[in-house]
């Protein structure tokens, strides 16, 4: 596996690598789990050759955010990937990708600004400039994403389409603990008590699968029941339960033609996030648009 720590370098690269065919790039800000793995196994099954990329990418931390405590393990994931089998790792710094302090900033209006949007202002404006630079360093053909970032995954694929991206996002599966805690890097920085509080989300989220399976479709009553499991805690502060569309991320009053039930929640310092999909819909139905899905479905 070659290490590039220059922008420059790494389209070169790239470049000698597309020749060979499917290019897929998984980017990632590090401290590897099975998660990020997973994204990277998929990658490589379904593309001639895989670039990822660790950067903790400070425009998307909002200002008193955890850019100077995100976890920081680049020995283990250099060792990870290249067991993985992974081709190429671009692992820039500050100063590689925002040198000349950065002018151009790529937003998406409105989907942005919804969800994890909401609460940290500013953040997808800094994922979607990150994401950008890399899809033009790299020229991926195919870029993977974990669903467990629903809103990010809803934010990337209007970003790839307003600016015709050439690039296939592909959506993958949320990996989780045995417990069933979704696995994330900022895990590794809950304190044990914490890390049992955390199953809360999951807990949130199995009891409205069961109430799905008993035929509930409306958006307020599944609402109400995720308020009511984080009403059994105290000590964590919700941060957001929504029951949206998937792709606009905009509130659905019924369930019937598919939602994102999704939530986040402080657990002491540390802030967590999770999901689940309807049962009408799977993550490979996120890789098309709503229309073209509509279509599917018709
Ligand atoms: P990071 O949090 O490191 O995640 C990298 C990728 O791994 C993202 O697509 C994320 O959704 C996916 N991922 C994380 N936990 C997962 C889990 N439990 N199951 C499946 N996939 C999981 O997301 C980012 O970095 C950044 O915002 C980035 C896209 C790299 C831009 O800076």
């Amino acid at each position: 596996m070659e290490i590039i720590r220059t922008a420059c370098e790494m389209q070169q690269a790239c470049r000698g690598l597309k020749k060979n065919g499917i290019l897929g790039l998984v980017p990632t800000m590090g401290a590897l789990h099975d998660g990020h793995l997973s994204l990277m196994r998929r990658a490589l099954e379904e593309c001639d050759a895989v670039a990822a990329s660790i950067f903790v990418n400070p425009t998307q931390f909002v200002a008193g955010e955890d850019y100077e405590t995100y976890p920081r393990t680049f020995d283990e994931d250099r060792t990870k990937l290249e067991a993985a089998g992974i081709d190429l790792l671009f692992v820039p710094s500050a100063q590689e990708m925002y040198s000349l302090g950065t002018r151009t900033f790529v937003e998406v209006s409105e989907i942005g600004d919804r969800l994890d949007g909401a609460s940290r202002p500013g953040h997808f404006r800094g994922v979607a400039t990150v994401v950008a630079k890399l899809f033009n360093i790299v020229g991926p053909d195919r870029a993977y994403f974990g669903q467990k970032d629903a809103a990010q995954v809803a934010v990337l694929r209007a970003m790839i389409r307003d600016l015709n991206f050439p690039v296939q996002l592909v959506a993958c599966p949320i990996v989780r603990e045995k417990d069933g805690l979704a696995m994330s890097s900022r895990n590794r920085n809950l304190s044990t008590q914490d890390r049992g509080r955390a199953l809360i989300l999951h807990r949130a989220l199995e009891n409205a699968c069961d109430l799905l399976e008993a035929g509930e479709t409306q958006a307020n009553i599944l609402t109400d029941a995720l308020l009511e499991v984080f009403a059994t805690d105290e000590a964590i502060r919700l941060d957001y339960a929504a029951v949206v569309d998937p792709f606009t991320l905009l509130p659905v009053v019924d369930t019937t033609k598919g939602a994102l039930i999704a939530i986040a929640a402080w657990v002491g310092p540390t802030r967590l996030i999770d999901n689940i999909l309807t049962e009408n819909l799977t993550v490979e139905s996120l890789h098309l648009d709503r229309g073209s899905m509509e279509e599917m479905h018709a």
